[in-house]
């Protein structure tokens, strides 16, 4: 049984993983600060799982704390460090505090892991790294271009940072670039619940249809797109979440073939905005109040994946689509309790 510290175990994306890693086995170990999660996520893992989680709040931009973590944890065999700020927009407004945040974390963590022998790390990176890509689908050898936002600008530093640790030290590194995370458990027991206002497309839709929110606007429907919206890769989180655990155990098993790896996580389907609202209207059975507005700056008219080298390589087969992230996110909203 491998043991694996997931940094940002509480939230959205982290709490997922670890019910698929627990499910197979594997000991995991968090550490959440709580600044955009909630510590009730592990008990909605219990729920799931049956099995207690550990977290440390601990904010990893406080280097002594991260080493004192680290002098008492020396038996690690993987870490996957998800703990980040993530607001396009945010990002944009605050770049220092991006900066500072995504890659004083980053290197806090890389320190503990060098210092207690961890050879094996898995990076949430991000399609965002492409920047506007022209060719689509995007694949891994896809070149990159600008960042638009500082937040993504902190993913490909930490993309480079990683590359050259994996090429000067024993590290082995897999980057996982996701493409539009969404949905809920099936069960509803753990689901997306940010403290910061909701700014993604699927929560704001449902947010809107329970009433939370007065209206969702679409951000644009003249582009030259099919029906004028923008276009993405929406990948379902128990998805993404099995392709974490995926990487662990590839990486566990030495099957990579070089100490530098880097995956696109989408499901390959270009999904438009309005498309998704459809499917939203299709499978709760409630009508979307949605207005069409401006375009939002800074956005990638289309951006969908080529996964070929994650199935082939990890094994990933993405089960869900666009109709079951509805679903389960619409399902998720009605029942939360954060
Ligand atoms: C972006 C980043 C992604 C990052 C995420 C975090 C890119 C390509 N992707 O995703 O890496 O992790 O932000 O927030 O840069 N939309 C509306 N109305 C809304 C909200 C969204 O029309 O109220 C539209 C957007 O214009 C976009 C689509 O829905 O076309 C998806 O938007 P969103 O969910 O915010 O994700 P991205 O911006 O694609």
């Amino acid at each position: 049984m491998s043991k694996v510290l997931v940094t940002g175990g509480c939230g959205y994306i982290g709490s997922h993983t670890i019910v698929s890693l627990l499910s197979e086995g594997h000991e995991v170990i968090s550490i959440d600060n709580l600044t955009n999660s909630y510590i009730e996520s592990l008990a909605g893992i219990k729920k799931i799982t049956g099995q207690d989680v550990i977290n440390h709040n601990i904010d990893l931009c406080d280097g002594p704390a991260v080493d004192a973590f680290f002098s008492q944890h020396d038996d690690i065999d993987a870490i996957i460090h998800f703990a980040a700020l993530k607001a396009v927009g945010e990002s944009v407004k605050e770049p220092l505090r991006y900066f500072q945040n995504n890659v004083d974390s980053l290197l806090h963590v890389l320190k503990g892991a060098e210092k207690t022998g961890v050879k094996n790390f898995i990076f949430s990176s991000s399609c965002t790294v492409y920047g506007q890509a022209t060719d689509l689908p995007v694949t891994e050898d896809t070149e990159m271009k600008e960042a638009e936002s500082p937040y993504g600008r902190t993913k490909q530093i930490g993309e480079q940072i990683l590359k050259d640790l994996s090429t000067h030290t024993d590290l082995n590194v897999l980057s996982l670039r996701y493409f539009n995370p969404a949905g809920a458990h099936p069960t509803t027991h753990i689901g997306e619940s940010a403290r910061t206002p909701a700014l993604n497309l699927v929560p704001v839709i449902t947010e809107t249809a329970a009433g939370k929110r007065k209206e969702c606007t679409v951000f644009g429907a003249d582009y030259d797109t099919r029906d004028g919206s923008c276009i993405r890769d929406y990948i379902h989180v128990v998805d993404l979440a099995d392709a974490h655990r995926l990487s662990v155990e590839y990486l566990l098993n030495g099957k990579n073939d070089s100490s530098y790896e880097v995956f696109n996580l989408g499901i390959g389907e270009g999904v438009s905005v309005l498309e998704a609202i459809s499917a939203f209207e299709k499978v709760s059975g409630k009508k979307l109040n949605y207005t069409i507005g401006p375009r939002r700056p800074g956005d990638v008219i289309a951006i969908y994946s080529n996964y070929k080298k994650a199935k082939d390589r990890l094994g990933w087969n993405p089960k869900y689509g666009v109709d079951d992230i509805m679903s389960t996110a619409w399902d998720w909203e009605v029942k939360r309790p954060y």
